[in-house]
C-alpha cells in the first residue's frame, strides 16, 4: 500500500493511504492559497484538529457531500452533529482509536478552539497517525512548541508535518527546536504564507533544519503531493 499525501494550503491536507482518503483540516473557501475548490474534493473521512474557522473550513459542506466521517473532539463533533453532519468519531487527548484506516490518537496542541460562530470547541489536538502499512505520521496541528514532543518523537516518526508560520503558531525558531524533540525522518512545514502575517522563507528554513537538526525537509507547493517511501 502506499500513502500520498497533498498539501492545499495553509493547513489543509489529503492523505491518501492504502484505499483511504483523508482529508485533515480543509480549509477551501476563503484560503487564497488552495489550488482547489471544496465542491471538487470528496473524503472518507475528515479529521479537524480544532475549532478556528481555518480548520474546519468546508468540513460541514463536504462531509454531508461525501459522507464522509469525520473524527475531532467531542465538542467538535457535537457541534457538526448539530450542523446536520450525519457520522462523526469524538476523541480526545491522547486517546487512540483503530479505525479502518490506521490507529489515529489525539495529541497535546498549545493553541485555542472556539468555533466560527464562538461555541465551545474543546481542546484544540494534533494527530498522531499510525497507517495500515505501520508508517507513524504527526499532524501537530496549530500548536506552540511544547516538550511533549519529546514523547511524540519516542514513537519514531516516519513523518511530520508542522506549522511553522509564527504568530498564531511556532515560528521558524521554535519549529526548528521541534524538529530536535520530534525526530521525524522527513518533515513538512504547513500553516504559512497563506496570508503577509505569516509568511516566512521555508527554503531558508528547510536548510537550517537539515543542517542542525539532521531531518530532511520537503517543502511543497500548494497542490503538490508527496510520496511517503
Ligand atoms: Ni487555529
Ligand atoms: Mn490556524
Amino acid at each position: 500500500m502506499s500513502n500520498i499525501l497533498t498539501w492545499y494550503g495553509h493547513a489543509t491536507l489529503g492523505l491518501k493511504t492504502g484505499d483511504f482518503s483523508l482529508l485533515i483540516d480543509p480549509f477551501f473557501s476563503g484560503n487564497p492559497a488552495s489550488p482547489v475548490r471544496a465542491d471538487d474534493v470528496a473524503a472518507d473521512f475528515i479529521l479537524i484538529t480544532h475549532g478556528h474557522g481555518d480548520h474546519v473550513g468546508d468540513s460541514v459542506a463536504i462531509a454531508k457531500r461525501s459522507r464522509a466521517t469525520v473524527i475531532a473532539n467531542f465538542e467538535i463533533c457535537n457541534w457538526l452533529s448539530k450542523q446536520g453532519v450525519e457520522k462523526t468519531h469524538g476523541q480526545h487527548l491522547g486517546g487512540g482509536f483503530m479505525h479502518s484506516f490506521g490507529y489515529l490518537k489525539l495529541t497535546l496542541a498549545l493553541h485555542g478552539s472556539s468555533m466560527p460562530d464562538g461555541s465551545y470547541g474543546g481542546n484544540p489536538a494534533g494527530f498522531l497517525l499510525t497507517t495500515n502499512d505501520a508508517r507513524k505520521i504527526y499532524f501537530a496541528g496549530d500548536t506552540g512548541l511544547f516538550g511533549d514532543m519529546k514523547l511524540i518523537g519516542e514513537e519514531g516518526l516516519d513523518l511530520a508535518v508542522i506549522p511553522i508560520g509564527d504568530n498564531f503558531t511556532m515560528g521558524p525558531d521554535d519549529a526548528l527546536r521541534a524538529v530536535k524533540f520530534l525526530t521525524p525522518k522527513v518533515v513538512i512545514p504547513i500553516h504559512f504564507g497563506t496570508w503577509g502575517l505569516i509568511e516566512q522563507n521555508a527554503a531558508e528554513w528547510a536548510a537550517r533544519v537539515e543542517e542542525e537538526a539532521g531531518a530532511k525537509v520537503v517543502v511543497l507547493q500548494s497542490g503538490q503531493t508527496w510520496t511517503l517511501a
